[in-house]
């Protein structure tokens, strides 16, 4: 059996690419429609219930495309929202914190495990409870650091200035002994080297863009969901804001050109 449509993902704005870029390379004969929410980000920021109202608007877009998944790639709308979201849809819909609470879990050894993410994603400890239901015995120490997505935005990851923040914002973390980080924001994929100059090689990253895009081909295979044939999948980009700022961050997002992005009203 095979199904040509399309995944669906959303995300606040440009970050959920770092989920694209995983899933391209994990599903690559998959086609893609993504959509960015760039006219009413952040959502780290922002209450549960209006994250939750984006996040059923986005899906309810993402629909109309005749998606026939839709992975939910914005770690913030995954804590505050995946629960209701899921009650009301028929199509599967994947969070990010799942797999990346999992994949931390299968690899701490000292059951010391880091969390890093937006206010809202921390304050939701959505990570910490689900790593809790795999195992009572795994410690989980939470911070947000509200300032790494900006940076990334700007394209800071490599300055001096993101390693100062990063020391600032982990010090504490790097005191905990843990063995495993969780980057729980979608923008943290880029600061691997920032974040590793402060808590060490030692610590393992997970990055819940890959958990996911794994998680996602499982998904789809067992629900005999898969694009079987042969052929490159491709990316449709939808944005809610003038799409101009965002090409040159996505390219660096996705590490390639982006042809075209279509900006998109009343969502
Ligand atoms: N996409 C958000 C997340 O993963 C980060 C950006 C925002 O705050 O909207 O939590």
């Amino acid at each position: 059996m095979s199904d040509r449509r399309p995944i669906g993902v959303f995300d606040s704005g440009i970050g959920g690419l770092t989920v694209v870029r995983q899933l391209k390379k994990h599903l690559p004969y998959e086609d893609i429609v993504y959509f960015g929410d760039t006219a009413r980000l952040p959502y780290g920021s922002k209450s549960r219930d209006t994250v939750l109202r984006f996040s059923i608007q986005n899906i309810l877009f993402l629909l109309k495309k005749n998606v026939k998944l839709i992975v939910v790639a914005c770690n913030t709308a995954s804590s505050a929202a995946l629960c209701d979201i899921k009650k009301n849809f028929k199509i599967p819909i994947i969070g990010v914190i799942s797999p990346g609470a999992a994949q931390a879990a299968s690899i701490t050894r000292n059951q010391r495990v880091g969390v890093i993410g937006t206010r809202e994603t921390i304050r939701s400890r959505a990570y910490e409870k689900h790593i809790k239901k795999i195992s009572k015995e795994i410690k989980v120490f939470s911070f947000s650091c509200p300032l790494f997505v900006p940076l990334v935005q700007e394209g800071w990851a490599g300055k001096t200035i993101t390693y100062d923040i990063a020391s600032v914002y982990l010090e504490p973390l790097a005191k905990k002994n843990i063995d495993t980080l969780i980057l729980g924001c979608t923008h943290y994929p880029l600061l691997k080297a920032p974040v590793a100059s402060v808590l060490g090689r030692k610590v393992k990253l997970v990055d819940s863009a890959e958990a996911v895009a794994r998680h996602t081909g499982r998904i789809l295979s067992d629900a005999g969901l898969s694009n079987n044939k042969k052929i490159r999948g491709k990316l449709s980009c939808y944005v809610s804001d003038e799409p101009g700022n965002f090409k040159k961050v996505a390219e660096m997002f996705l590490g390639h050109k982006l042809k075209r992005i279509e900006k998109v009203d009343n969502v």
